[in-house]
């Protein structure tokens, strides 16, 4: 009878905890796993994050004032990426950081979908002098530094510019974004497949919660591979206490020679298979250039298989 009432209670206690799913209640229940065990999800403090969003806004508010300027006056892109940074005090036409055309008011972003391989490179180099580049992958087959690009696009609203899960939006969003780099007490517990199909089918694919968005129809699986080993590659940087120490990532991650990667995946029929399901609810997927399994050509995009012949070496 006690064990019973004890069950009723844990499930009225779960029922409670997903209708209050945009509480406090929810972000404190073990949802998370880890080296098999049901753990807190590691997150940031809603005070951390306050902290954070008024950092950020902040930031824009003196770059809208020219204090310390978005040198293309895209501030909420370049306050998150450290893009196009001007120096204090420069205005648009003196001194700023010399990217494109001030007259044609034209971006960074705007020449990489332009003329992708071109933009792409540009972009990277902006994006390199701010952040880690890396001479070897802990993914076969997968390139942590295209990775970090497209990190920097598309996730570091949520999950943070330095991975602490601490982005401009993350106070307003319920569970809150992940630290990505709680390595060894968390992420090192997870296989490639499970982020590669969070990232791809988004939360609700590995049964945590659709405020992390599903991005197989913006992504190619090359693309979200990539993502992996960045993802990877800063497996336990911790919040950075210098700039040096973010530019200089040590990761804990052990490389697993039988985890799924971008170069055994097509003998891989489990993996096929449960691409092809996820594919069917990723709307944009399907005919188009995002095809699933693999390397589609274009921009600064490397074969895996030029990427596989970097592991352990330097680039
Ligand atoms: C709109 C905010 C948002 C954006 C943008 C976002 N995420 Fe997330 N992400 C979340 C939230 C929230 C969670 C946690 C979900 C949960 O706890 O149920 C999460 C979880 C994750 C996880 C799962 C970790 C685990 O516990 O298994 C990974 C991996 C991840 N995000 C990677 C990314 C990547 C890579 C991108 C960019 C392509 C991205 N996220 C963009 C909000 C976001």
């Amino acid at each position: 009878m006690k064990s019973y009432s004890k069950v009723f209670l844990q499930t009225l206690t779960m029922s409670i905890a997903v209708l209050l799913a945009s509480s406090q209640l929810f972000a404190a229940e073990k949802r998370c796993t880890a080296q098999g065990k049901k753990v807190e999800c590691p997150v940031q403090s809603d005070k951390a994050l306050l902290a954070a969003q008024e950092a950020y806004e902040k930031e824009a508010t003196d770059m809208a004032e020219g204090k310390a300027g978005s040198t293309y006056g895209i501030a909420p892109f370049d306050y998150l990426t450290g893009v196009g940074k001007r120096t204090e005090g420069t205005t648009l036409s003196e001194g700023d950081s010399g990217y494109g055309d001030s007259s044609t008011g034209r971006t960074e972003l705007w020449d990489r979908v332009a003329n992708a391989s071109e933009g792409e490179a540009i972009y990277n180099q902006w994006t390199n002098n701010w952040s880690p580049s890396f001479d070897e992958t802990l993914v076969a087959g997968a390139d942590p530094n295209e990775g970090k690009q497209w990190y920097y696009v598309y996730c570091i609203t949520c999950h943070g510019w330095t991975l602490q899960g601490d982005g401009p939006s993350a106070l307003a969003i319920d569970p809150k974004p992940r630290i990505l780099t709680a390595g060894n007490k968390y992420m090192n517990q997870k296989t490639n497949l499970e982020l590669f199909t969070a990232i791809k089918g988004g939360g609700e694919a590995v049964s945590l919660s659709s405020s992390m968005p599903a991005w197989g129809n913006f992504l190619m699986d090359q693309d979200i591979w990539n993502i992996v080993a960045w993802i990877r590659a800063m497996s336990d940087v911790g919040q950075p206490k210098s700039i040096e120490e973010y530019l200089n990532p040590k990761s804990s991650y052990q490389m697993s020679a039988s985890d799924v990667n971008p170069l055994n995946v097509k003998e891989n029929e489990d993996f096929l298979d449960a691409q092809e399901m996820m594919e069917i609810d990723l709307g944009g997927r399907g005919g188009g250039a995002l095809v699933g399994g693999g390397y589609v050509e274009g921009g600064l995009r490397k074969k895996p298989e030029d990427v596989a012949d970097k592991v352990g070496k330097k680039y």
